[in-house]
């Protein structure tokens, strides 16, 4: 995997790690914040990808910088590293929806400090730069949150917004100010999952109606591409549109 940079201002970066070289796992991103001396890790990875991720992180920013881990929901691609990362970086602190915690655990490393988030979200800091832990109930996950950094304009999204698409795919969904063509073509092998993956129309149309607020210049899901400048509110309204919650839909082919 290898880490690409998506915003930088004055010590503030954000890097995706992405290009995934094992293919037996489903391919998934994680997101590093810096600011200041301290780096938070987004749903930082299963364990199967660990030795990749770290090795794509360590050469951007040094390991001891790693302070902080958020973890938008209980699902393997996305916290079960926990034990590895703590065996490393053991005074991380882990911020988990309360409702996943004891779930959370069964990774391992039981002495790992795992904060619990409430169901409502909660504000939080790194070095002084102000973060919004945000709620997205049963997207997927009954209990699942997503982070926005409202002086980057980016917002890390979780399963919401993901696609599955071929190795070596930019990590970038494309122009966004072609009319929409590359969203059209992308969005195309997103569809399957959020139908699929999405359990339900009410917390859907609610986080819609809630992003939608939200000053945007990056939306970043956990598996596939970013989207950026006009295809974040593209994407919003296609998901609005979006029929979900249907166990019969078949993947695209
Ligand atoms: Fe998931
Ligand atoms: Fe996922």
């Amino acid at each position: 995997m290898k880490s690409t940079p998506i915003f930088e201002s004055a010590g503030h970066r954000w890097h995706i790690v992405h290009d995934q070289d094992e293919s037996r796992v489903i391919d998934a991103n994680v997101y590093a914040l810096q600011y200041g001396d301290s780096a938070m890790l987004m749903d930082p990875g299963g364990f199967e990808v660990f030795p990749s991720v770290l090795s794509a992180l360590i050469d951007v920013m040094p390991m001891a910088s790693i302070k902080t881990a958020l973890v938008s929901h209980q699902d393997p691609d996305i916290a079960s590293s926990l034990p590895l990362w703590n065996s490393c970086v053991p005074d991380m602190t882990w911020y988990v929806p309360s409702l996943w915690v004891g779930f959370i655990r069964h990774f391992g490393a039981l002495e790992a400090h795992i904060e619990g988030i409430p169901e409502e979200g909660m504000r939080l800091s790194l070095d002084g730069l102000p973060l919004e832990i945000i709620p997205a109930h049963f997207l997927h996950a009954s209990a699942n949150v997503h982070l926005y950094d409202p002086t980057a304009k980016i917002y890390f999204s979780g399963d919401v917004g993901a696609a599955l698409l071929e190795p070596g795919h930019s990590p970038l969904v494309g122009d966004d100010a072609d009319g929409g063509r590359a969203f059209d073509l992308h969005i195309k092998h997103a569809e399957y999952f959020h139908r699929r993956w999405m359990p339900s129309m009410h917390a859907k149309q609610e986080w819609c109606e809630r992003v939608s607020k939200l000053a945007i210049d990056f939306l970043c899901p956990q598996h596939g591409a970013i989207y950026s400048g006009q295809n974040v509110s593209r994407f919003i309204n296609w998901f609005s549109e979006l029929p979900v919650g249907d166990w019969r839909v078949k993947p695209e082919t």
